[in-house]
């Protein structure tokens, strides 16, 4: 952000580590040597005449009030809680207490709450202190150029509109895939799980920009209502429309149970009872060493009516298809086009466009740029976050044991029969290249 020219605020951290100014600036030194973006000796020198430094306990009325001094005349601090969830409520009151929350904004990490009766909670205990606009529900896939453009290309263009419903979409598949197990977060990951950690978030997120209506404008509120009808329509969750899995091997994780039922793959099937998707299932996947790691849309068109050049040409039905990355976004779409001859017969092409190496912005500099300026639209608001908890959450406690499944596999056996009526998974290639 330094370096774009868009941070020219005091950054102040607070932490429990009996550090100092000068042990945060080395340990920022050292980051940003090992990062793949270089070291931009200018833009670091910034950073170290914006840093300041405050020690202590969260529980400590002393720590808020060195905040409160090092704060000033700020008249909007942005508060970023990248705290365990199990602080939020005491923080955010030690925030009202020492008056660091005048005029403040507070940014919540995900996940926010682990159901819906605890992110109940969370609400009140946030709404105790800040204002519904001044609360910044952080979710990184709002922040990706993929996921912003899902909805720019909708509602840009006319030409999609048109046969994006009921009567021309067969069916739409969301896959997210990774080809890492879960990295040294086995402990997290035990509370967790993928619905909490992917789907609950990042995947309905993602549904709400493919199946949301088009907004009157585009201001934070108008978008934010048409997300919300949508997971309004979704229809709650049973354990009948998920296919649980665990990769063989995450039992032996470090800080995993060595009986853990905790699910690193799931697939589901979500309705929506909509005028305009009603009868159109979504389909999503997510898990962890998977075969690939891509995260990918997938519309399947419904087919012609009739058959003009014969069965004989009749191909796969035609698709669109987003790529929402990593390294690049891709939009493409699946036809059949004549095949070079006498006969009229066809075959399957992929009209296919993508971008990327352009200089994109991360997620996360989006996003704060955005908690910074008040613009909440790229945040989750209270009865959005609500809602996907409510569509998830008979599924989180109850439940099947998940079926275990090779890593490198594209999760366990039982998905593919669960998912046949929707003409199966679309298999999202690795090899495509820009
Ligand atoms: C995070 C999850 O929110 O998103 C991780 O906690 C996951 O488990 C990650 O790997 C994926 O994000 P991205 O941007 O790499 O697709």
């Amino acid at each position: 952000m330094i370096k774009r020219g868009v941070l020219g605020v005091p950054v102040v951290g607070v932490a429990r580590s009996g550090w100092n100014i000068e042990r945060l600036r080395e340990r920022i030194r050292d980051s940003l040597e090992q990062s793949d973006d270089g070291h931009d000796p200018a833009a670091f020198a910034e950073l170290m005449r914006l840093l300041r430094y405050v020690d202590g306990d969260y529980r400590e009325p002393a720590t808020f009030a060195a905040l409160r001094s090092t704060l000033g005349d700020t008249a909007h601090p942005l508060h970023y809680l990248a705290i365990p969830p199990s602080l939020f409520a005491s923080v955010t009151e030690n925030l009202r207490k020492s008056g660091c929350a005048e005029g403040a904004r507070v940014v919540v990490e995900k996940p926010f709450g682990r159901d819906l009766a605890s992110a109940r909670e969370l609400n009140v205990a946030l709404h105790r202190t800040f204002p519904e606009p001044d609360i910044y529900r952080i979710d990184h896939y709002l922040g990706k150029e993929s996921v912003q453009n899902l909805l720019f290309f909708r509602f840009a263009n006319s030409f999609l509109e048109p046969i994006w419903n009921r009567n021309y979409v067969d069916s739409i598949q969301i896959t997210m895939a990774e080809t890492f197990g879960v990295e040294g977060r086995g402990r997290f990951y035990e509370e967790v799980g993928v619905i909490r950690d992917v789907v609950q978030n990042h995947l309905l997120e993602v549904v709400a920009n493919l199946a949301m209506e088009p907004p009157v404008d585009a201001s934070a509120d108008a978008l934010l209502d048409e997300k919300v009808k949508v997971f309004k329509a979704i229809r709650t969750l049973g354990d009948g429309h998920v296919v649980r899995g665990q990769y063989r091997g995450y039992r032996n994780e470090p800080g995993v149970a060595s009986g853990s039922l905790v699910e690193t793959y799931v697939a589901l099937r979500l309705d929506l009872a909509s005028w305009r998707w009603a009868g159109v299932p979504f389909y999503l996947r997510a898990g962890k060493r998977l075969a690939a790691t891509t995260t990918e849309v997938f519309a399947r068109l419904k087919g012609p009516p009739q058959h003009v050049f014969g069965a004989a040409t009749v191909g796969p039905p035609n698709y669109l298809r987003f790529r929402l990355g990593p390294d690049r976004v891709a939009i493409a779409l699946g036809a059949l086009a004549k095949k070079p001859g006498v006969e009229m017969t066809g075959r399957e092409l992929e009209l296919y466009v993508c971008n990327s190496g352009e200089d994109e912005m991360s997620p996360y500099e989006r996003l704060i740029d955005a908690a910074l300026h008040g613009d909440t639209a790229l945040f989750a608001r209270e009865d959005g976050v609500l809602e996907r908890w409510r569509i998830v959450d008979p599924i989180l406690s109850a439940g099947s044991a998940p079926e275990l499944y090779e890593p490198g596999a594209w999760g366990p056996a039982q998905n593919e029969r669960d998912i046949e009526n929707g003409g199966g998974w679309h298999v999202p290639s690795s090899a495509e290249q820009c």
